[in-house]
C-alpha cells in the first residue's frame, strides 16, 4: 500500500497572499480568481465569490481595523468574514443558503492546537488510506446516490469518495476536525470528476467512461493537507475578533443595534438568471443533503433573494402588480423604469420558445434588494459607506441597469451619496452568438455614502 507523506509542519511562504495595488487587479476584483490561490478563501471553489484582495482593499481605504465592524448581508463563503478574523476586525455576515453557510463556518475555525491538528490529521490520513483500501473490494454503492453523482464520476473513484465519506461520519474525532475533513472532501468532489463539473454546472455527458480513475484518496489527501498548512498561516498572528456568521434572510431584521456597523461590503446575486440552490447540488447530493430538484427548492432555492426565473412560480402573481407599491411611494421615477422594463419583458417572452419569467424576476429582484438596502441602512453608523460589487444584465435583450436602479433607490431610502466604480466589461464572450444581444455589460462596485 502506498505511505501517505507526512504533512509540512510550516507552510510554503508561497501560500501567502501577495498585496497587490487597485489598479493593477481592478480587472478581477468581483470574480473569484484572486481567492483560488489565497489561504482559507480557496477551500471552496464559489465563483460567486468576489476577491479577498477587494475586501483587504476596502478595509484599508476606510481605515478599518481592530475593534470596528464590517457587515456583510450576502456572505456567502465567507470572503468578507474571513478577511475581517484575519485583520482583527468584527464582522457580521448573512447568508441564506444552507450549504454555503456551512462552508464559511468551517472556513472561519482556526482554534485549533496546530502541533495537535498536525499529529490528528496524520493519523487520520494513515487510518482512511487503510479503510478505503480494507474495504474497496466489498463496498457497493448502487442506490446511494441521485443519478447524477454516477455520471460524473469512474465507479472506482466514486467508490473511495463514498468509503472516504463513510469514513468521515463514522470515525469518532472531534467535530471540528470532522467539518474539515468534510470541507476537504467536499472541495476533492470537483477535482476528482471524470464529467465536466466546472462551473457552474455540471456536464456529465462529457464523462466519455474511458478515462483513467482519478485517484479520490490522493486529491482528498493533499486538499486536507493544504488546508492544514492554511491554518497555520493565518492563525498564528490573528488578532482576536467578534466573527457572526449568520444563517439567516438579510431581507429581514437582524440582531444587529442602530448604528453598530462601520463599514458594509456585499456582492449580491446578480440579476443574471444565475441559480445559486443548483451550485451546490453535486455537493449536496453526494452529502445526501439533497435528492430531488423539489429538496434544493426547499432547502436553499425558495430562501433567497429572486434572480433566477427557476425560483418563480408564475401562477403565484400579477405581473402588473408584482413591484412593490413600497417602491412607487418611495421614488415613483424609478419605479416607472422599473415598471416599463417588466412589460417589456412580458411582451418579449411570448415570442420566445423558452417564455422566461424574466419580467417577474426583474420586479420580484428589486423588491428584494430594497429590502437589504433598508436593513443596512439602519445599521451603519452616519457617513459610513456601503459597497456593491454588481453588474448589470440584459435579459431578452432587455437592458436593466442594475447599478444604477439600486443607486436610485439607495438614494430614496436615505444613502446620500452614489458613486460607480467600474471594474471591468462583461458579455464580450457571446459576441458572435446570434440568439443574444449585443449590448454590453458592466461590473463593478456601486459605493454608498449613508
Ligand atoms: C454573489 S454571492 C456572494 C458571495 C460572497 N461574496 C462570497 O465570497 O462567497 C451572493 C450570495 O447571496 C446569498 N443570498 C441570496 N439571497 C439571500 C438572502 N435573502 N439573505 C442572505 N443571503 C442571500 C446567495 O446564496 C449567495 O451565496
Amino acid at each position: 500500500m502506498e505511505q501517505p507523506t507526512q504533512l509540512p509542519l510550516f507552510p510554503l511562504q508561497g501560500d501567502q497572499p501577495q498585496n497587490n495595488s487597485r489598479d493593477t487587479h481592478l480587472k478581477d476584483f468581483g470574480t473569484f480568481k484572486d481567492s483560488l490561490k489565497a489561504p482559507v478563501h480557496s477551500w471552496f471553489r464559489y465563483p460567486a465569490g468576489y476577491s479577498y484582495k477587494f475586501v483587504d482593499y476596502m478595509f484599508s481605504e476606510n481605515g478599518l481595523g481592530t475593534g470596528r465592524w464590517v457587515y456583510d448581508p450576502f456572505s456567502g463563503t465567507g470572503t468578507t468574514l474571513v478577511c475581517a478574523k484575519s485583520k482583527g476586525i468584527n464582522a457580521v455576515g448573512i447568508e441564506a443558503h444552507a450549504f454555503v453557510h456551512w462552508v464559511a463556518s468551517v472556513k472561519l475555525y482556526w482554534a485549533f492546537d496546530y502541533v495537535r491538528l498536525y499529529q490528528d490529521i496524520n493519523a487520520l490520513i494513515r487510518h482512511g488510506r487503510q479503510f478505503v483500501a480494507e474495504t474497496m473490494k466489498t463496498a457497493d454503492t448502487t442506490g446511494v446516490f441521485p443519478e447524477l453523482v454516477y455520471k460524473c464520476y469512474h465507479p472506482q473513484t466514486l467508490k473511495q469518495l463514498y468509503l472516504l465519506r463513510e469514513f468521515i461520519t463514522q470515525t469518532p474525532m472531534d467535530d471540528h476536525l470532522r467539518q474539515l475533513l468534510k470541507l476537504a472532501l467536499t472541495d476533492s468532489l470537483r477535482d476528482a470528476a471524470a464529467a465536466g463539473t466546472g462551473w457552474p454546472y455540471i456536464a456529465p455527458n462529457k464523462n466519455t467512461g474511458d478515462k483513467p480513475p482519478k485517484d479520490a484518496v490522493q486529491i482528498f489527501e493533499e486538499t486536507l493537507k493544504k488546508m492544514c498548512g492554511h491554518l497555520y498561516t493565518v492563525g498564528k498572528d490573528a488578532a482576536a475578533s467578534e466573527i457572526q456568521n449568520i444563517l439567516g434572510d438579510s431581507r429581514q431584521r437582524q440582531a444587529i443595534a442602530d448604528h453598530q456597523i462601520d463599514l458594509a461590503l456585499t456582492s449580491p446575486p446578480y440579476l443574471n438568471n444565475y441559480d445559486y440552490a443548483d451550485r451546490t447540488r453535486l455537493e449536496t447530493y453526494f452529502w445526501g443533503i439533497t435528492q430531488t430538484w423539489k429538496d434544493i427548492t426547499q432547502q436553499y432555492r425558495d430562501k433567497l433573494i429572486v434572480a433566477a426565473t427557476t425560483q418563480i412560480v408564475r401562477g403565484q402573481y400579477v405581473v402588473a402588480d408584482a413591484l412593490a407599491r413600497t417602491i412607487l411611494e418611495l421614488d415613483s421615477r424609478t419605479y416607472e423604469q422599473i415598471q416599463q422594463s417588466v412589460q417589456e419583458l412580458s411582451k418579449r417572452r411570448l415570442t420566445k420558445g423558452g417564455k422566461k419569467d424574466y419580467d417577474l424576476m426583474v420586479a420580484l429582484y428589486f423588491n428584494h434588494i430594497l429590502e437589504v438596502l433598508k436593513e443596512t441602512y439602519r445599521v451603519l453608523v452616519p457617513n459610513a459607506k456601503f459597497y456593491l460589487v454588481l453588474g448589470d444584465s440584459a435579459p431578452y435583450g432587455v437592458h436593466i441597469p442594475t447599478e444604477q436602479i439600486i443607486a436610485q433607490l439607495a438614494q430614496a431610502i436615505g444613502f446620500r451619496e452614489r458613486e460607480f466604480l467600474e471594474f471591468r466589461k462583461r458579455g464580450g464572450k457571446w459576441k458572435n452568438n446570434p440568439q443574444r444581444h449585443n449590448i454590453e455589460l458592466r461590473e463593478g462596485v456601486l459605493i454608498l455614502t449613508k
